[in-house]
């Protein structure tokens, strides 16, 4: 058994929306260990899936979670930014695709991936192992304005230019390798009487870094596109973020294909977690559910489809079932 253990967040909610659309064929975009997958599977017994994640320890989680269900489901590895790549053409156009952003419990917990500001582990924050983008480049290699840059927009973090300058100071002391080491640079840099509100002084660089690393800003906004070119009539798109940049990615893209009449956008406000689950599962305090459902008769974006040839499930390291 995979020790991989995530609470799915908003999980009624969120396989609820997508099973009501008309289709069989599904994307998972962010299979993680497979829990909206499964229960949507479960929901529809007609129903097929593709699932998506970027991080291999993720998708053989998913690949055992999910072995029950056969050849309905296949798995690959890869980044929803492609996700008509994935997806093969008789199953086109889908029934929904789903979203689940950020990071799996795994991977926060997992102390030598860097992505925690609880423990002290290598700077590294990649979901992807194969990646060339690490904490670590960007904190000893960045120029101080783009380090500025960074966590000023992902991190909306007011200290940015005092946190990049404080850094730079200490990297030209020594390299700074660690999340435990970078942790005490951002205390320092931030002054005493802001340290003590708001949270953890380092929760913003490491939202700011994290999202670097893994181009998270730039796959959503190319995942949401592509999900545009995918969808058929009738079919959603369901995603769940869990800050504010993301959130207000996916309410304006909504919106825009609202506006272009092509279709209805089913949460004016978006739909959060009870405050059961939230007592039962703290990290999804911040989680917030939007749904989006196409036209009957049209389709997102048809003059667009496809930019992406389809690449099958054994691309890369893809893993059919
Ligand atoms: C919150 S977890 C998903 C959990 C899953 N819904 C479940 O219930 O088990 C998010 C997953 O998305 C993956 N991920 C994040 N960004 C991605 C991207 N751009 N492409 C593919 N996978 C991504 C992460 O590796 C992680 O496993």
């Amino acid at each position: 058994m995979t020790s991989f253990e995530h609470v799915t967040v908003m999980r009624d909610s969120a396989t609820a929306l997508l099973a009501a659309g008309s289709g069989t064929a599904y994307v998972d975009g962010t299979v993680g260990g497979g829990g909206h997958a499964s229960q949507l599977l479960t929901m529809l017994p007609h129903a097929r899936l593709v699932g998506i994640d970027r991080d291999p320890a993720a998708l053989a989680a998913a690949r055992e979670r999910l072995a029950p269900f056969g050849d309905r489901v296949r798995l690959v590895q890869g980044n929803f930014r492609h996700l008509d790549a994935f997806l093969p053409p008789a199953w086109q156009p889908c029934a929904g695709v789903l979203l689940d952003l950020g990071v799996s419990s795994p991977q926060l917990d997992e102390d030598e991936r860097g992505f925690s500001y609880h423990s002290d582990a290598v700077l590294d924050m990649r979901m992807d192992p194969e990646s060339d983008r690490t904490a670590f480049r960007l904190v000893n290699m960045g120029d101080v304005a783009e380090l500025t840059r960074v966590l000023r927009e992902y991190g909306e973090e007011r200290w940015a230019s005092r946190i990049a300058r404080f850094i730079a100071e200490a990297r030209r002391r020594q390299p700074i390798r660690t999340t435990g080491q970078l942790v005490e640079v951002i205390k320092d840099a931030i002054p005493a009487a802001a340290r003590r509100t708001g949270g953890h002084p380092a929760r913003r660089t490491f939202q700011a870094l994290r999202i670097w690393v893994n181009e998270e800003l730039d796959a959503l906004d190319e995942g949401l596109e592509a999900a545009g070119r995918l969808v058929g009539p009738g079919g959603r798109v369901v995603v769940l973020s869990f800050h504010s940049l993301e959130d207000r990615m996916v309410k304006r893209r909504f919106r825009a294909w609202a506006d272009a009449e092509r279709g209805t956008v089913l949460t004016r406000r978006p739909l959060v977690a009870s405050p059961e689950e939230v007592e039962h599962n703290p990290r999804c305090h911040s989680a917030k559910l939007r749904a989006f459902e196409v036209a009957a008769q049209s389709q997102l974006a048809p003059a667009a489809r496809s930019t992406h040839d389809y690449q099958g499930v054994n691309q890369r390291h893809g893993y059919g079932i």
